[in-house]
Formats: structure tokens, C-alpha cells, sequence
């Protein structure tokens, strides 16, 4: 089980990383359209200077931004070129007919791949089967048009665990925190979390209220 933090802003990935939270980073083109507009390659290796100043070698998902399957793989080029120092490098390639062999053709090619906008279980078997390093599953965009996500989930892990694949599950687009809950006890390999919800998976009122009572009466104590 791992958490990956589903986010470009260097902010939100440094105060994960300082809690040991990053098992990985996920973006997408929508992700890094949230940030400051400059080059989004020299984004990226702000990025991956903030995980090797942190001593990281972390999966760090970067999502090619084309339909065009040629144009994906110069895409794919480009990053390597760009960014393949780093060796935890995953170029984020989403389902399709004509991406399988992007996927395929990448793999040929010795890079790592994370298949992204799987919705079904038939996609996550067939990205498995294009080679595909991850699978990323979006729990919050299943449910949306009323899908059992966790079914999904569940199967697609039963099925790689029993079929021993190596393809690691992602499930990413979270929008509750029930959700990461539900994936993890559905067999997800990973989750990808948005920053916002990790203050909340730390906190409980009753937490609070213990914390306040120990310190409370420890200082009624020493004061007489
Ligand atoms: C995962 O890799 C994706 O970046 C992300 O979780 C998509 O989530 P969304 O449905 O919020 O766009």
C-alpha cells in the first residue's frame, strides 16, 4: 500500500515529502494548468529537483497532452530526453486502441509507463497486457455515472494478483476521503491523493480532545 500525492504544486509535494507521505507524484495536464504559467518542463524538473534536494527517486507521473498517437510518442521523446535523468520517471499515456500501441512502442523503448484514465475493468486488463507499469483507475469520474467503482477495483486486483501481473493499480481522482479508505480495502496497489485531504486523514475531534485533556491536567499538575 502506498500513497502518491496527486499534484504539481512544489508546495503541497514538499510538505508531504517532509512527512514521509510521497510514495510517488501524479500529474496530468489539468493539474499543471493549476500552477504559474511558465515552460511546464521547466516545472518538471523544479519538481524533480525538490525530490532529489529530499533524496527521492519516487515514481513521477508526467502525462503526454495529444490524441495523436504520433505525436504522443515525439511527446514521450521529448520528456525522456528532457527529464529521463531522473529515474523514476513514468510517462502517463491514457487507454485507447491507438495509445496500446504508444504504450507498447514505449515499452520497447525501455521507459516506464502508468496507462491513466481507466474507467472499466476490460481497460485495465488490456493496458496490463500493453506492458503498462501502472494502471490508473479514476474512482470519483466511475461513480459519477453510477458504476461500482469498488467492484472495479476489486476485481482488477483480484485478477492481476490471481494472473500474478506486475502491473501496479493506481486509483486516483479522489474526491472524498471515504474514497481512499474504499480503494485501499478494494486492493489498490496505490492511491493518489489530492494535498487537501491529508490534513484531514490525521484529525479527529476525539484526538483533540485527548491531546487537550493530557496537557490540561499535566499543567493543573505541575502549577499545584
Ligand atoms: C490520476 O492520476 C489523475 O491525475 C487524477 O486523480 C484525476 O482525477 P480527477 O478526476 O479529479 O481529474
Amino acid at each position: 500500500m502506498k500513497i502518491f500525492v496527486d499534484s504539481a504544486n512544489l508546495s503541497e509535494i514538499e510538505e508531504a515529502l517532509q512527512r514521509g507521505l510521497a510514495g510517488g507524484i501524479t500529474t496530468n495536464p489539468s493539474i499543471l494548468s493549476k500552477e504559474e504559467r511558465v515552460d511546464f518542463k521547466l516545472h518538471i524538473k523544479k519538481i524533480i529537483a525538490l525530490l532529489e534536494n529530499y533524496n527521492c527517486r519516487i515514481p513521477l507521473s508526467v502525462e503526454v497532452f495529444s490524441t495523436e498517437p504520433r505525436e504522443m510518442l515525439r511527446q514521450a521523446k521529448e520528456f525522456a530526453e528532457e527529464f529521463g535523468g531522473y529515474e523514476g520517471l513514468n510517462i502517463k499515456v491514457p487507454i485507447g486502441w491507438n495509445e496500446l500501441a504508444v504504450i507498447h512502442e514505449l515499452k520497447a523503448r525501455g521507459m516506464r509507463v502508468n496507462c491513466t484514465c481507466c474507467m472499466s475493468f476490460n481497460q485495465a486488463v488490456m493496458a496490463a497486457s500493453a506492458g503498462a507499469d501502472f494502471v490508473s483507475l479514476f474512482y470519483g469520474r466511475i461513480r459519477d455515472i453510477g458504476y461500482d467503482a469498488f467492484s472495479i477495483v476489486e476485481r482488477v486486483h483480484r485478477t492481476f494478483r490471481e494472473g500474478a501481473v506486475p502491473t501496479q493499480i493506481i486509483v486516483g481522482s479522489i474526491r472524498h476521503i471515504y474514497d481512499i479508505n474504499e480503494a485501499l480495502l478494494a486492493g489498490a496497489d496505490i492511491v493518489t491523493v489530492p494535498p487537501k485531504f491529508f490534513p484531514q486523514m490525521v484529525s479527529h475531534p476525539k484526538t483533540d480532545e485527548a491531546v487537550n485533556q493530557f496537557v490540561g491536567d499535566f499543567r493543573k499538575w505541575l502549577e499545584g
